[in-house]
C-alpha cells in the first residue's frame, strides 16, 4: 500500500505512523525525520534545512522533493510506504503524482488526521523526542516513557524539539493552513481521502486509522 498521512503539526502523524507502518509492514517515511537525521549528522542538506525548520517555514521544494524521491526509491519501499509530512504543498503533491505515474504506480489512500488547535498546542508543548532517532516520540503527560527523560525504544536521551517553542508552533500552524491544507482537496478530487478524528488514546486512533484503511489494528 502507498499511503499519505496528513494533519496539522502535533496531530500525532509520527506516533500513528510507527504503529501503522508496523501493522501494514511498510516503511514509515517522514521528511521531518530525514531532515532531523541530516541536521544531527551535519550534512550540507541538514545545514540548509535547519534555518527553515527553526523558523517554522517549509524547506524549499528543490531540496525536499529529491530527498523524498531518493527515499521512496530504496529497496524496502518497493512494495509500499507510509508518507508522513510529505507532500506538504501542491507542488510536492503534483511531483509525487508524476513520480508514481512514471513508475506505473499510484497512491492507495490519504489519511487525514483531524484535531482541534488547542489540543495540538498541548501535544506539542509536552512532546519529547529521542536524540538518537527523532521517530521515537513521547509526551511528558500523555505518552510517558517508562523512565523519565530516557527513550523506551533505544535508551537515547529525550529532549524538546527546537521548533516546538510557542512562536514557531504558531507559524507552523499558519503554514499548514496556507500551504498544506489545499492538498486535501487535491486528493479529495481523486477520491483518496479518509478523514478521522485524532482525539482519544493513541491505540483508539490507530484502530480508527486501520479501519479507514480497510484492515484490523
Ligand atoms: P515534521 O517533523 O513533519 O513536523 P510536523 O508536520 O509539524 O508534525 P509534528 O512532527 O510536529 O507532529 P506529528 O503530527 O508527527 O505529531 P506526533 O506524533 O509527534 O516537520 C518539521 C519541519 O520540517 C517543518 O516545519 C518543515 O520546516 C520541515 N519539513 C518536513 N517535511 C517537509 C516537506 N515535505 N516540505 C518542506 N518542509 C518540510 O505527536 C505530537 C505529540 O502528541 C507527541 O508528544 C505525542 O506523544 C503526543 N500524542 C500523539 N498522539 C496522541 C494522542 N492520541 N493523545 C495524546 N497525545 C498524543
Ligand atoms: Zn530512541
Amino acid at each position: 500500500m502507498r499511503i499519505v498521512l496528513v494533519g496539522p503539526p502535533g496531530a500525532g502523524k509520527g506516533t500513528q505512523a510507527a504503529y501503522l507502518a508496523k501493522n501494514l509492514a511498510i516503511p514509515h517515511i517522514s521528511t521531518g525525520d530525514l531532515f532531523r537525521a541530516n541536521i544531527s549528522q551535519g550534512t550540507p542538506l541538514g545545514v540548509e534545512a535547519k534555518s527553515y525548520m527553526d523558523a517554522g517555514n517549509l524547506v524549499p521544494d528543490s531540496v525536499t522533493i529529491g530527498m523524498a524521491e531518493d527515499r521512496m526509491g530504496q529497496a524496502d519501499a518497493a512494495e509500499g510506504f507510509l508518507l508522513d509530512g510529505f507532500p506538504r504543498n501542491l507542488g510536492q503533491a503534483e511531483a509525487l503524482d508524476a513520480y508514481l505515474q512514471g513508475k506505473g504506480l499510484k497512491l492507495d489512500a490519504v489519511l487525514d488526521l483531524e484535531v482541534p488547535e488547542d489540543e495540538v498546542v498541548k501535544r506539542i508543548a509536552g512532546r519529547r523526542i529521542c536524540r538518537k532517532d527523532s521517530s521515537h516520540v513521547f509526551h511528558a503527560e500523555y505518552n510517558k516513557p517508562a523512565a523519565e527523560g530516557v527513550c523506551d525504544v533505544c535508551g537515547g536521551e529525550l529532549y524538546q524539539r527546537e521548533d516546538d517553542h510557542e512562536d514557531t508552533v504558531r507559524k507552523r500552524l499558519e503554514v499548514y493552513h496556507a500551504e498544506t491544507e489545499p492538498i486535501i482537496d487535491f486528493y479529495r478530487a481523486q477520491g483518496l481521502v479518509s478523514t478521522i478524528s485524532a482525539l482519544g488514546k493513541v491505540a483508539e486512533v490507530t484502530e480508527r486509522a486501520m479501519s479507514a484503511l480497510g484492515g484490523d489494528a
